[in-house]
């Protein structure tokens, strides 16, 4: 079994040697652009990787690609290159990810309704400030996207003992989250949130969900807390509505471009608070263990999860 790697960012080595002890028979090596003789591969393991790639081991004479691995949750840039509609795209579910964006998303739910900016900011010139607790029964907060990290999100939020609205395309039923779905349910699910968490993958029916319409029907003083993609929000709109006092702030992990550009107004923002796309990181370890479980899976025919329906884009 051939597999070829290709994460145009990251040093190859220490990936490939650890997917060789998960499939000590397989021939493993790293993708190179424009090689006389390519490694054909059975099997692709990526992340953005260049159009080239798709179209060398997938359309070229001796292809005999049977699987794309996204080294990712999200298959949005995948979704965005001429891929064979036969060829399955494969995608991480959780491997690592789900905690990490429970700590990442309770941070800055504690860090908004807690007011910690506020004690942090006021500390630092010198006030010992005293202010009245806030109870969490009045931050209402609306998770988008109940899927394999959106569900723990909500269900980590509820136990803390916050009020969980939930939204998803399909209808669901999820114990201590209020759950709405489809187009018809997200108005009320807006109107009933007072913290908002983005965590839908970006589709053509997601792009620029967050704008002044939907953004605007969130309870006032509102808070964004979006770690899903920088296209899901209409940045000039979220602006405007921190300016305009109807959310009291913004904290963003993603954004359209990243790394965010220099003269973006988010990075002076002063009620927006920017992290670098690190709210739930691909780790080396199990994200490679769940590929390698996941290829030998499709080599004895098996069923296989986090198969991308390529119709709906996620
Ligand atoms: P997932 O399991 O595929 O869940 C996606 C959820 O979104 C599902 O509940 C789905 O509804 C819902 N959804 C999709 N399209 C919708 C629409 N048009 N209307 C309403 N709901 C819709 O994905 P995941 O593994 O939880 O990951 C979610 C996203 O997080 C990824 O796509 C990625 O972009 C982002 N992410 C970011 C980071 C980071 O570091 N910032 C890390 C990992 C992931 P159904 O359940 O009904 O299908
Ligand atoms: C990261 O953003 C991912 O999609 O895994």
């Amino acid at each position: 079994m051939n597999i070829l790697f290709c994460f145009p960012r990251v040093q190859a080595e220490p990936w490939v040697a650890e997917l060789r002890k998960n499939l000590p028979d397989a021939r493993i090596e790293v993708w190179q652009a424009a090689a006389v003789d390519p490694l054909m591969a059975d099997y692709g393991v990526v992340w953005a990787p260049p159009q080239a790639f798709i179209d060398e081991q997938s359309r070229a004479p001796g292809s005999r690609m049977k699987a794309l691995f996204n080294l990712g949750a999200g298959v949005d840039a995948l979704m965005q290159l001429d891929l064979p509609a036969h060829l399955p795209v494969v995608r991480l579910q959780d491997a690592g990810m789900g905690p990490q964006m429970v700590e990442y998303v309770l941070h800055a739910v504690a860090r908004h309704v807690r007011e910690l900016d506020v004690y942090e900011a006021a500390l630092k010139s010198g006030d010992w400030p005293f202010r009245k607790p806030r109870a969490r029964a009045d931050f209402p907060v609306g998770v988008l996207g109940l899927g394999v990290l959106g569900s723990q999100v909500a269900q980590a939020l509820h136990g803390l003992g916050y009020p969980v609205n939930g939204w998803s395309q399909s209808p669901k039923q999820m114990a201590g989250v209020q759950c709405f779905h489809g187009a018809a349910g997200l108005d009320d699910f807006l109107a009933a949130t007072r913290i908002l968490v983005c965590l839908l993958p970006l589709t053509p029916q997601t792009e620029n969900v967050l704008n002044a319409s939907s953004l605007g029907r969130l309870q006032a003083g509102a808070y964004v807390i979006n770690v899903a993609r920088g296209g899901h929000v209409v940045d000039a709109d979220l602006i405007a509505l921190l300016d305009s006092g109807h959310l009291a702030g913004a904290m963003l992990d993603v954004f359209r471009t990243e790394p965010l550009p220099s003269e973006h107004p988010f990075w002076r923002h002063p009620k927006i608070t920017l992290t670098p796309h690190i709210s739930a990181r691909t780790l080396r370890s199990e994200s490679l263990a769940q590929i390698a479980g996941k290829i030998q899976a499709l080599e004895r025919g098996d069923a296989l999860d986090g198969v991308v329906n390529r119709s709906r884009g996620y």
